[in-house]
């Protein structure tokens, strides 16, 4: 079925030949000519020359005419052979004229100049010669007194279509190289991208390359001495062929034996090769044969960051973020144009350093056997993905089975494959760059993905979250590995304890206060009674002493009321410990979400907003290296006993060098607090934070869960509720969006100030996010605050879930 639809795709749809007309010779003598409206007829009826015309219809003036032979005993128009693929006729189409010239040759005559327009182009001496069309299809000049002395054949000249009996292949005398080459598109003849020829290397078999390029797709395989090891047994049922290498001439040829049989043998737009067969009284052409067999096979059909999926018809689409560079080409079948981006990249390279904004759009179950890759030293994706942007050339990599690919310049033959069966392992994923604002067009699908997973499968989520951080520290024990040091030390102020008091101090790891990204969190007392905070980490077997020293040290600089100190820690032998200071009143989750938990008023509420934003905002800003936090959420906000809160849990923090905005890290966070640019791209700035932040603070007006992601909320949201809270400030009205047990007692102007802020910071776009320095400015009231719009992605889940269904 595929195939009848290819065959009519074939054929143009405005061919229009003109009407068969009295004459019916095969042959145009000296003197005779063909007007645009006569034909020649092979004698066995099979073929017919004359003019045709392609393009518009025919009372257009656009239209272009060429001579050339088609199928004449076949009803749909089918070319074989035409005379001027590349120089159609412009001419109005009554001037045009065939005849044989005073100097012998055939030629194509523009009335009423009598300009010549064509022409077989044959050196001779004498005129006397008589153009015939064969019944093999030939169309030949031959001499008029010696009728096996020919001077031109149109075998010599194949454009599309390998009739039984030409020959394909060279003759080192003449300098021939006779080559079949696929047509423009599915209405012009043009010469096409696509062609088949005898193997040029020498070896004795055909191969299909796709011209300019060298690639090479197919091959018959080598020659056997009769027949091609490739080509099936159906295939040569009725047919004889022949490979002849001889002393000035090496060529392919067949022949049918069946003679009520028309054979059609075409290389098709799509670089495929396809015989079909017209049994006599059929109604259409009978697929027979078709190579290479997948679609997707034929070098870069669908052209630049396009993907070729040999399931779908048609087999090519445009990668996200791209558009049809031609359309009018690709209508016509020709795809091989690709794709341009929708938005140019932002990347400038100067001296040795390169600034880009781009991210990377991941496209799963692609194999790109056909395309170059260049193979970079990168062990984890986010060093693969900077090596990509540190070079503004690079347009998507990969890191598969452990090796880090990179592609530059244009991406060619991306193919989709089925990922399901774990037979097929050759898929990988592939991470496109893109400009940052087509990213953002695309973040709507993907957070509804997100959230899908969210609500669904949470649990697996969490799973393979961990198993994330496994393999990080994993590989952290893999550069490090460092002798046991068991005494105390004092470095930076830190203390370094022994385990054994730890151990004491928690009364062996008893009382549980929580459980982090990294291992669970355990109180206990030092000698001079002060509580503390003891966390242990998970894997420590893996975390190598040398890092975790560094790490501790850089964390125990970092010193701001906001944040939770870190007193010292324990690194012995394969166990690691953190030593913090104690928080008698929790976590800001335990406040929120809890019911039996005292209700924190309006006044403590915008106080812990504000601390958390200056908190952020020394990390971010302050710090001698900019830190980003990268887990901001409730149960990572921590509250003194007089309510001011710190912000724990560094393990997740990634450290960034001073000169750069930037870090690539895999992923990790927390669904719910997640900004788009964690699942779209893996360039990460301190805005992710910024969003997770404004996620936060809407869980502080409302004194409930955003999603319903692992909560039990006591009343139904029918909308998610930072969208709601978008509508509201949009509406003007912040009253509905507060925490009913604050029973009102709310300074309504600063409520407003919250929720502005909080969604200004959850934009899908991270410019359009105030950094948080800007936040503590506008809620301490220095700084004003428009009304934000809605952020469309979120806006998106709202319209695509039903949120009720789980609360
Ligand atoms: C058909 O005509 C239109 C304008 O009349 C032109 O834009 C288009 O390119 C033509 N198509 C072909 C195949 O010649
Ligand atoms: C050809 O074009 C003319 C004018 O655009 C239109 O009226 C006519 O129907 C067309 N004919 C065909 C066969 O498409
Ligand atoms: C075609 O050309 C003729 C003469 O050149 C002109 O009169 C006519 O308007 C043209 N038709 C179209 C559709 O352009
Ligand atoms: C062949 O060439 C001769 C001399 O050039 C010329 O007189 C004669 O008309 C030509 N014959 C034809 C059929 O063109
Ligand atoms: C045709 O053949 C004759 C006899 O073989 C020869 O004299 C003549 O030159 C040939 N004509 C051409 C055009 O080659
Ligand atoms: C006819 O042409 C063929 C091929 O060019 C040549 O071998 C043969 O000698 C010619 N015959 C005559 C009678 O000239
Ligand atoms: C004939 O020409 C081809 C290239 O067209 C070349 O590869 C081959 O070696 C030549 N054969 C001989 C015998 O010269
Ligand atoms: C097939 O082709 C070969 C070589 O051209 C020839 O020797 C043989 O007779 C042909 N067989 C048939 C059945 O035509
Ligand atoms: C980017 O990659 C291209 C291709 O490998 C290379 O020629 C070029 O030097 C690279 N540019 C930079 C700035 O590294
Ligand atoms: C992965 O790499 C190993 C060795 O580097 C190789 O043996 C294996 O075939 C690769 N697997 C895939 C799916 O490429």
């Amino acid at each position: 079925m595929a195939y009848l639809h290819i065959i009519s795709m074939i054929l143009p749809l405005f061919l229009h030949i003109l009407a068969a007309s009295s004459t019916t010779t095969d042959t145009i003598s000296a003197g005779q000519t063909l007007s645009i409206s006569d034909k020649l007829v092979s004698k066995n009826g099979r073929y017919a020359l004359g003019f045709f015309e392609v393009g518009n219809n025919s009372s257009q003036n656009t239209s272009n005419w060429y001579l050339g032979i088609w199928f004449n005993s076949v009803p749909k128009l089918t070319q074989a052979w035409v005379a001027n693929r590349d120089d159609p006729f412009k001419s109005p189409p009554s001037s045009l004229e065939l005849k044989i010239s005073h100097d012998g040759n055939l030629v194509v005559l523009n009335q009423p100049t009598n300009s010549v327009i064509w022409s077989t182009q044959v050196k001779m001496t004498r005129n006397s010669t008589i153009a015939m069309l064969l019944d093999s299809g030939n169309f030949i000049l031959r001499n008029v007194s010696n009728s096996s002395h020919t001077l031109w054949q149109s075998f010599d000249h194949p454009t599309d279509t390998f009739l039984p009996g030409m020959k394909l292949g060279w003759d080192n005398i003449t300098g021939l190289n006779r080559r079949i080459f696929s047509r423009k598109n599915s209405i012009s003849p043009a010469t096409g991208v696509y062609c088949e020829e005898l193997d040029p290397s020498g070896i004795d078999q055909i191969v299909l390359v796709k011209w300019n390029s060298n690639a090479q797709y197919w091959s018959t395989r080598v020659w056997d001495g009769h027949h091609f090891a490739s080509l099936p047994d159906e295939a040569r049922n009725g047919g004889n062929e022949s490979l002849v290498t001889n002393a000035h001439e090496k060529y392919y040829t067949y022949t049918i034996l069946e003679e009520t049989a028309t054979v059609y043998y075409n290389l098709d737009v799509s670089g495929q090769v396809k015989i079909f067969v017209w049994p006599e009284g059929s109604q259409d052409w009978i697929p027979a044969y078709s190579q290479p067999r997948a679609q997707c096979d034929v070098y870069a059909v669908c052209g630049p960051f396009a993907i070729c999926n040999d399931d779908a018809l048609p087999s090519c689409t445009c990668t996200k973020g791209f558009s049809v560079r031609s359309p009018d080409d690709w209508e016509l079948d020709d795809r091989t144009g690709g794709c341009i981006r929708n938005t140019p990249l932002d990347c400038i390279t100067k001296g040795s350093s390169t600034r880009s904004t781009d991210k990377f759009l991941p496209l799963p179950c692609v194999s790109l056997a056909q395309s170059v890759r260049r193979i970079e030293d990168a062990q984890s994706i986010g060093v693969c993905a900077q090596v990509c942007l540190d070079n503004c050339s690079c347009a998507a990599y990969s890191l598969s089975n452990g090796t880090c690919s990179i592609w530059h310049g244009e991406l060619l033959n991306i193919r989709q494959i089925q990922c399901s069966s774990a037979a097929n392992s050759n898929g990988e994923t592939l991470y496109l760059r893109l400009a940052a604002k087509d990213i953002q067009g695309l973040e709507k699908n993907k957070r509804v993905f997100i959230i899908a997973v969210a609500t669904s499968t949470s649990v697996a989520a969490l799973g393979l979250f961990a198993f994330a951080m496994l393999i990080m520290i994993c590989r952290n024990k893999r550069k490090n590995s460092g002798h046991i040091a068991n005494t105390a030390q004092d470095c930076n102020g830190i203390i370094a304890f022994p385990y054994d008091a730890l151990e004491h101090g928690t009364k062996n790891f008893s009382e549980k206060l929580g459980e982090g990204g990294f291992g669970s969190v355990f109180k206990g007392f030092l000698n001079n009674s002060t509580a503390i905070a003891v966390k242990k980490l998970d894997h420590h077997a893996h975390h190598g002493e040398k890092q975790f020293r560094a790490e501790v040290s850089s964390i125990g600089i970092i010193q701001h009321i906001n944040l939770v100190k870190l007193i010292g820690f324990c690194c012995e032998g394969a166990r690691r410990l953190l030593v913090y200071e104690y928080m008698p009143n929790g976590s800001l989750a335990t406040h929120l979400f809890q019911s039996h938990a005292t209700v924190l008023t309006w006044s403590t509420r915008y106080q812990i907003a504000l601390g958390v934003a200056r908190g952020l905002a020394y990390l971010h800003e302050k710090c001698l290296e900019c830190i980003i936090h990268c887990d901001i959420k409730p149960e990572n906000i921590l509250l003194s006993d007089s309510y001011v809160p710190k912000i724990a849990d560094f393990g997740m923090a990634k450290f960034l060098g001073r000169d750069f905005s930037r870090v690539i890290t895999t992923m990790r966070g927390t669904i719910g607090y997640l900004a788009p640019e964690w699942i779209s791209g893996v360039a990460i700035t301190p805005k992710v934070d910024v969003y997770a932040y404004g996620m936060v603070l809407l869980e502080i007006v409302s004194g409930k869960r955003n999603s319903c992601v692992s909560c039990s909320c006591s009343s139904k949201h029918d909308v998610y509720y930072p969208v709601h809270v978008a509508r509201e400030i949009i509406g003007g009205d912040v009253r509905s969006l507060l925490d009913n047990r604050l029973c009102g007692e709310v300074n309504l102007k600063e409520a407003e100030i919250a929720c502005k802020v909080a969604c200004w910071c959850i934009q899908d776009d991270e410019f359009d996010r105030p950094t948080m320095g800007e936040v503590v400015q506008i809620l301490e009231g220095l700084l004003e605050v428009n009304i934000p719009p809605m952020p469309r992605l979120l806006q998106t889940i709202a319209g695509s879930s039903n949120y009720s269904t789980c609360c």
